[in-house]
């Protein structure tokens, strides 16, 4: 049997994430994202299609760079509206035994101590099928409504991100003990207050003296997604992550990007077999090459080209509307995501003119995302990718919501389980140990977060515990 491929589907809580213009197909159903029926049914598909996690990617402003203004996002639905996708997870863990959910959460603008409080929650609710895609925002409106005068300068962003992981690693595996819940009638006792552990930290960014509100979950920190492919976002991954996204052009760029972060890992002790890496994909299937063209060529005649340019604009801090469009795109440093400011760059086999770049972004597949073929076909796309890039699984985008999905559920699936390299069945666990095997409930001893489990990193006796030894009377 072959290396067993994860899969991802990437959606959003919103009426339309990447598939500019698409909402305007009579098939598709996303302007449905508010009920929670559409969620159930999404989740209980791509359980049926034995996927491994829903990934709900999340941003905090819009996207009103392009144009220098917020009304071709809002006109053409790019990720507005927006619902919270941390909502949605427990009503779709309710209706699955497997599926696990990647919620996103920003480390810019969220707090510690309540975000840890939240994810605990939804640990315990998911039984430890849960993880958090950490991302620290591009968008300069988010930082205004978050009551910055601007945006934190890019690398300081990571910075800033690094102590709020150290914050929640404390409160995660620190702050309580395995066996502090105790419910001992008997003795009155519900929680053992000698071990419940104030955290006590206190840093440049936060000061969070603990200790956590919440009883340790299944997974306590649930797995960790990343998706910043800077020099910065790898050093951050390779640091902390256990899930990397990992964009690139080509497959070289791919797999530049995962040796980079297997190797940083290393060096910094982790096992960098330990750091699962995906890669975006897009797929237009049918039983016929000819159908699958066909469907591509009605897509891509309802593709929004200001929607894609606005998206662009938003993560890259590029506005092409205000450049030349006969002058050479070149790279600038930029606050927003340098992945995608260097995409049509310093990543471009050749330099490309504003016109070049808005013609390919404006073009359904033009950025060379969109796979159309047979389920044969898209299989070996798939194979050849995994085998020339070294990673391990795919988000899958979708351009019709369900209906993408439910076309690759039913023809590309079944061709991988034919070619040994997708699951028949789920293992058991929590995510963490589906993806690196059982036992692997927590995160492991090489992984930053351990430091935090040592118990005299918080020495101090915090709530004069002593009194309390025996019966606790109100
Ligand atoms: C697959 C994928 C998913 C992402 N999802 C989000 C998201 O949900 N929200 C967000 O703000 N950024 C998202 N990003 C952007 C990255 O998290 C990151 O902010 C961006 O790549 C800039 O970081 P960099 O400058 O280190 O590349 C995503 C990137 C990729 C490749």
């Amino acid at each position: 049997m072959g290396k067993q491929i994860l899969m991802n589907a990437f959606d959003m809580n919103c009426a339309m994430h990447n598939s500019h213009g698409l909402w305007k197909h009579p098939d598709n159903q996303r302007h449905r994202y508010k009920d929670l029926e559409y969620w159930v049914d999404i989740a209980q598909l791509l359980e049926r299609g034995k996927f491994d996690a829903l990934f709900l990617a999340d941003v905090a402003g819009i996207y009103d760079v392009y144009r220098q203004s917020g009304a071709p996002a809002i006109r053409d639905g790019v990720q507005v509206p927006l619902n919270d996708p941390a909502l949605i997870v427990p009503a779709m863990a309710l209706v699955t035994k497997h599926l696990s959910f990647a919620v996103t959460v920003t480390t810019t603008y969220e707090h510690p101590y309540a975000h840890a409080r939240r994810f605990s929650t939804l640990d315990h609710l998911t039984q430890g099928r849960l993880a958090w895609n950490i991302v620290t925002s591009y968008l300069p409106n988010a930082a205004k409504n978050y009551g910055l005068d601007e945006m934190i300068k890019h690398d300081e962003r990571y910075e800033l991100a690094d102590e709020f992981l150290q914050v929640v690693y404390k409160l995660w595996e620190g702050s309580w003990d395995e066996d502090a819940v105790v419910r001992d009638v008997d003795r009155n006792i519900y929680t053992d207050p000698n071990k419940v552990r104030k955290i006590h930290h206190a840093g440049t960014y936060f000061k969070v003296p603990g200790p956590h509100l919440s009883e340790p979950s299944p997974q306590r920190t649930p797995v960790i997604y990343q998706a910043g492919s800077s020099e910065r976002g790898r050093a951050f991954a390779a640091k902390h992550a256990e899930c990397v996204f990992v964009g690139g052009q080509t497959p070289e760029a791919l797999r530049f990007y995962v040796e980079d972060m297997r190797n940083q890992a290393e060096k910094l002790g982790r096992d960098p077999q330990s750091i699962k890496m995906f890669t975006g994909l897009n797929v237009i299937v049918a039983e016929t090459k000819e159908e699958a063209q066909l469907k591509f060529e009605q897509y891509a005649s309802l593709w929004s080209r200001e929607a894609a340019l606005a998206q662009f604009a938003g993560s890259s801090g590029y506005d092409l509307s205000a450049y030349d469009p006969d002058s050479y795109l070149e790279y600038k440093n930029t606050n927003h995501g340098q992945t995608r400011a260097a995409q049509f760059t310093t990543f471009a086999p050749k330099k490309l003119t504003v016109k070049e770049v808005m013609d390919r972004i404006g073009t359904l597949g033009g950025q060379g995302w969109v796979f159309a073929g047979t389920p044969q076909e898209v299989a070996d796309h798939m194979q050849e990718k995994m085998e020339l890039t070294g990673i391990d699984g795919f988000n899958l985008a979708h351009l019709i919501t369900p209906g993408s999905l439910r076309e690759f559920i039913d023809l590309v699936v079944p061709e991988l389980q034919r070619r040994g390299i997708y699951k028949l069945d789920y293992e058991e666990g929590t995510l963490r140990e589906k993806l690196f095997g059982q036992g692997n409930k927590r995160l492991p001893d090489h992984h930053p977060a351990a430091q935090y489990r040592n118990k005299d990193a918080y020495p101090t006796p915090i709530f004069n515990a002593d009194q309390f030894t025996g019966d606790i009377h109100p």
